[in-house]
Order: structure tokens, then sequence, then C-alpha cells
């Protein structure tokens, strides 16, 4: 069988890196590699690992028009075409909206949304004239459930999954599918590289002054504590459907992924005063009701 080129964004770390190991290591029944991987991150250097362990290695930030351009040139320049496109990047910006300066958000929604579809208008048009092909996009259960302190996360998740599921019907009619990675709690550098700005909670004039200590351990604890999925088993999960002759439409992975999806279901259709009520006190929001009367 031909060897897939696969492309994966975002593989500095995290999920994104764990998967470009595992789809290197796919074989099939003859001892054949089954994947090309081509690993990007926006600072090659940080995939200089993967790249020692026999994993090409292209530079792509997929906020940049002009990076994409570079990294698909490259790529079909290396490989003649590309199967397979996973949108991995990502990145979170924890914060209470109304306070967060707009460049976060900004910058939320650039990498999250607009960056895989940077991505797929680059590389779609030629798995259309090749008449088949692979999108995979990492969406998250916060495509499906609204967490406070979150909302530039999850607006940009949301849009992802509509855009996912768009995309699905425009394109498989032309012959190339579209699945939708659906991840819990992964283990990852995202709350490492979350961009919360905390220290503006703990300056005067903050109206989220008395929670700024729930906000940092939000921005803290994110993918670090409680029921959390080792990266490789969640990429072991992704590698394994993308191998599949017939993907499936979508995938859900990680720790705690059903309890969020239910959480989700219960929000949007079934209780949405009880579940925000609940989510308001985990992540403290009570209190600052609280201290607002008192003042
Ligand atoms: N971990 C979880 O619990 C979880 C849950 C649901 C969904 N996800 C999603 O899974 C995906 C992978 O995240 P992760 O958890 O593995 O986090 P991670 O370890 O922080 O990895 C994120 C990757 O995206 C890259 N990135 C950020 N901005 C980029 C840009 N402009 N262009 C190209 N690459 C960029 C980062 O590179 P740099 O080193 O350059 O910053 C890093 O390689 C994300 O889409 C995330 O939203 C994660």
């Amino acid at each position: 069988m031909e060897q897939r080129v696969v492309i994966v964004t975002g593989c500095s770390s995290g999920i994104g890196r764990a998967l470009c190991y595992a789809l290197h290591g796919k074989m099939d029944t003859k001892g054949r590699k089954l994947f090309r991987v081509f690993a990007t991150a926006r600072r090659l250097e940080s995939l200089q690992k993967l790249q020692e362990d026999g994993i090409e290695a292209v530079a792509c930030d997929v906020t940049a028009a002009q990076s994409v351009e570079a990294c698909r040139a490259a790529v079909i320049k290396a490989a003649g075409a590309v199967h397979v496109l996973v949108n991995n990047a990502g990145m979170q910006a924890t914060g209470p909206l109304v306070e967060q300066p707009i460049e976060h958000f900004q910058m939320v929604q650039d990498t999250n949304c607009t960056g895989p579809v940077r991505m797929i208008q680059a590389f779609a048009p030629a798995m259309i004239k090749q008449g088949s092909g692979l999108i995979v996009n990492v969406c998250s259960v916060s495509s499906y459930v609204d967490l406070p302190l979150s909302a530039a996360y999850n607006a940009s998740k949301s849009g992802l999954l509509s855009v996912t599921n768009v995309l699905r019907m425009e394109l498989e009619p032309l012959g190339v599918h579209v699945m939708t990675v659906t991840a819990g709690v992964i283990a990852s550098d995202i709350g490492a590289k979350n961009v919360c700005d905390v220290q503006r909670y703990y300056d005067s004039g903050s109206a989220y002054g008395s929670m700024a200590d729930a906000i940092k351990h939000r921005m803290e604890v994110l993918a670090t504590s409680g029921e959390v999925m080792p990266a490789e088993e969640a990429a072991e999960a992704i590698a394994a459907a993308i191998a599949r002759p017939r993907p499936p439409r979508e995938i859900v992975t990680g720790a705690r992924a059903r309890t969020a999806l239910l959480a989700g279901f219960l929000q949007k259709w079934l209780w949405p005063g009880v579940v925000e009520r609940k989510m308001s006190r985990m992540f403290g929001l009570d209190n600052l009701r609280r201290v607002a009367q008192k003042q």
C-alpha cells in the first residue's frame, strides 16, 4: 500500500508531538511504515528531537499566511502530495471576558479557529484534485460545554466544531473525509503556555479582584490536576482512527470527556440554569456576588 503523507500542526509539545510518534510508529502487516510524517511548529528548533528520531520537520505558524504557504510548498516539494492534515495547534487564554485584553481573545480565535481554516485552504485543493484525503480537526469538549473564565477558548473551539461540521458536508462529495477529535483532559503544555495576564486581576480597579487567586488557580491547573490522560494514550487513539480504512466521523478521547459532554448537553438542552449555577460555584463566581453585595 502507498505510504500516506501526514502533516500535523503544533508539534513542539503535548498531543501534536505524541501524535507524530504514534503515526511514525504505525506499520502495515508487512512491517512497512504506513505514514510519512511531517511535524510542524512555529519554532523549527522545537522539533529537533522529533527530527533526530526520523520525523521530518517544517516551520509553520498557523496564524501567518506566508508561513502556511511556505510550509505547503516545502511539504509538496519533498513529498509530492499530502493525504492527511491534522489541525492540532492550539492555545488557551484564561480570564473573565470583560477584562481580557482583546489581543488575547483575537490570538486564540486566530490560532484555534482561523488557523485550521488557513491550513485547510492551503492543503485541501490538492486533496480535492486527487479525489481523496483526510482532514482531522482537534476540537475539544469545550466545543460542547461553556465554562466560565474560558470565553476565548470556548468561542474558538465551538467555532472550530461548526467549521468542521460544515466542511464535512462540503468536502465529502469531493472525496475528502473530515474527522473531529473531541478531546477531554490530556496532559500537555497548554496550561503552561496560557497567555492569561493574571496580574491585571490583582490590580486595583478589577471587578474580579476578589477572585484573582481563583483565576490564577484555573490558569495553572489546566490539564495538570485531577484525572488526566497521558498525551501518548490520546495520540494512539487518534493515530488508530486515522489509520482506519474508513476513519470515523468523530472520536472522543481524553479524561473526563464523557462527563463534560453530558454537562454540555444538560447546559444547552435540559437544565441550563442549574448547570450554570453549579459552574459559577465551581469557578468561585458565587464569592464574587457576595463581595459585590457587601460593597
Ligand atoms: N490538553 C488538553 O486537555 C486539551 C483538551 C481539549 C483540546 N485540546 C486541544 O489539543 C490541541 C493540542 O494542544 P495541547 O493540549 O497538546 O497543548 P500544547 O502542549 O500547548 O500544544 C499546543 C501546540 O500548538 C502550538 N501552537 C500554538 N500557537 C501556534 C501557532 N500560531 N502556529 C503553530 N503552532 C502553534 C504550540 O506551539 P508553541 O510551542 O510554538 O507555542 C504547541 O506545539 C489544541 O488544539 C488544544 O486546544 C487539548
